[in-house]
């Protein structure tokens, strides 16, 4: 990041976004190499190959090897595809591989079982459940910053890891996890996401005698095996009836049927995947943004004092976290970790005026739409202002264009869920401490989740003065 207040994770030059140019509808990203097509863009820079899309139109066509794809760059197009899941589904080799990967639950199955799979999940989510969950979020929030000393430099990267797998997994299992189930669990996710992107953009990949491979396999077996050891300590520990897990045991579709063994499996695989690495992302992105950005991390302090005076937020304390609230919105624009959605035509069909040939691979990036100058004063600046709601109740950001969460018959269930930790988490860490950047750069890592690499800062207890940032501290 530079010191203009670019907040691209990545040395990116974002262009105006000229969506009224003649003809820019459908057109096709130059510099695709010969066989490999615009593979080494998406594998070595993606955020500024993607965030040079818009300027050549509002579907821009791309190619993986040999394989053709689509990129959606405008929002009302992405709310399109998405709507229409029927011809956009998630199939194809790609989330063939991921369910392969990770089973079959509600994130990653396809529209033949998600219209049976998602009212049977759906009122896990319901708001008095994500208030019944709050406790525990702020159990294990508490029990982060308890840990935490002053003077010491944490990776938040791995901080905050660790807080959203322990809630994902208390809020789903009450009786929560060992040490050692925790750390199986969070290797091999890391593991998984890191390799799902490049196994993404390359499908033989795994065909290849690579020592990556045998790791990339073996992470997924530790975590099927770590899934399923859970679900059995907790069927035979019992359960209060208030986590998430008894809400699927329970659940029964139109028929009256439960899910099966395997469904279950899957489900909470997907839950704890879907949950944990996204809300992490989303406070060490708010944290790194605020280390760069003294007056709305001085607003935020300043709120954090009135509404928790030292204390770890509850529930009841999130109406009045608004500042707190916009940060984690501005910080899901601009850096929104479900950053590149993809889809696969399974008919011919059309968009944007141009002809779809089923097999495509058509995908929307959050990221891309979020970034538009013609939609977003400042495009790329840290700006929590821009959710201020005026007189009208309307904010800044054009109603419709915010995709960070999704959107149709998919958009994310955990979306309460997600806000209401960020939001916990994120007051409480103000209220208690500032974090300082140690002098480094920050680069986003290339994986299915947009995260940083790592993000090392120094902790520092607050006593009322303000810790000092390193002015050398960038961002690549
Ligand atoms: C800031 C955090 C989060 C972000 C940015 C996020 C983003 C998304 C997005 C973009 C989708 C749509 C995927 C698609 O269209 O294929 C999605 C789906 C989903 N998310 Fe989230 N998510 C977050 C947190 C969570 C949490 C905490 C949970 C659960 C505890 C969760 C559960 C789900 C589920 C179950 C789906 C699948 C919905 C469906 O297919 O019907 N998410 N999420």
């Amino acid at each position: 990041m530079t010191s203009s207040g670019d907040t691209s994770p990545v040395a990116a030059h974002h262009p105006q976004c000229p969506h009224d140019r003649a003809g820019a509808l459908a057109a096709r990203a130059p510099g695709a190499w010969p066989l490999l097509g615009h593979l080494p863009q998406l594998c070595a820079r993606p955020l500024s190959f993607l965030g040079g899309l818009p300027r050549y139109g509002d579907l821009v066509e791309v190619r993986l090897g040999r394989r053709r794809g689509f990129v959606v760059c405008r929002p009302e197009l992405a709310r399109q595809v998405l709507a229409d899941d029927r011809t956009f589904d998630r199939v194809g080799p790609l989330h063939e591989r991921v369910r392969a990967a990770m089973g079959n639950g509600l994130a990653t199955c396809a529209h033949a079982d998600h219209a049976r799979q998602r009212p049977m999940v759906q009122p896990a989510f319901r708001q008095d459940r994500v208030r019944a969950y709050a406790p525990l979020m702020r159990q294990e929030i508490a029990a982060v910053l308890d840990g935490w000393q002053d003077g010491h430099v944490v990776d938040v990267v791995d901080e905050m890891f660790s807080l959203t797998t322990a809630v994902a997994v208390r809020t789903l299992f009450s009786h929560g996890l060992d040490a050692t189930s925790a750390r199986v669990l969070r290797d091999s996710l890391d593991v998984f996401l890191r390799g799902s992107y490049a196994r993404a953009l390359l499908p033989n990949l795994d065909r290849l005698p690579l020592p990556a491979n045998r790791r990339y396999a073996a992470a997924l077996a530790h975590w099927r095996a770590e899934v399923s050891r859970i679900i059995d300590r907790h069927r035979r520990a019992g359960t209060d009836g208030s986590d998430l897990l008894s809400a699927l045991l329970a659940a029964r579709d139109e028929e009256g049927r439960a899910l099966t063994e395997q469904e279950l499996h899957d489900q909470v695989a997907v839950l704890v995947l879907a949950g944990a690495e996204t809300t992490s992302a989303t406070l060490a992105w708010a944290l790194h943004l605020l280390a760069r950005a003294p007056d709305e991390r001085a607003r935020l302090h300043a709120e954090a004092d009135t509404v928790l005076a030292g204390r770890t937020a509850t529930w009841d304390d999130v109406q009045r976290l608004e500042h707190t609230t916009r940060v984690v919105r501005e910080t899901l624009r601009l850096l929104p970790p479900a950053w590149l959605l993809p889809r696969t035509a399974v008919r011919d069909t059309e968009l944007a005026g141009r002809r779809i040939p089923a097999g495509s691979i058509v995908a929307y990036s959050p990221y891309v739409v979020h970034r538009r100058s013609d939609l977003h004063q400042d495009a790329d600046r840290f700006r929590p202002d821009r959710w201020r709601r005026g007189a009208d109740g309307a904010t800044q950001v054009p109603r419709g264009s915010f995709l960070a969460f999704g959107s149709g018959s998919t958009r994310c269930l955990g979306e309460g869920f997600a806000l209401t930790e960020a939001v916990l988490a994120l007051a409480s860490i103000a209220a208690r401490w500032e974090l300082v950047p140690v002098k480094g750069k920050v680069r986003a890592a290339p994986r299915s989740v947009l995260c940083p690499r790592t993000l090392p800062m120094r902790l520092h207890r607050r006593t009322g003065r303000p810790a000092q940032s390193p002015a050398s501290t960038s961002e690549a």
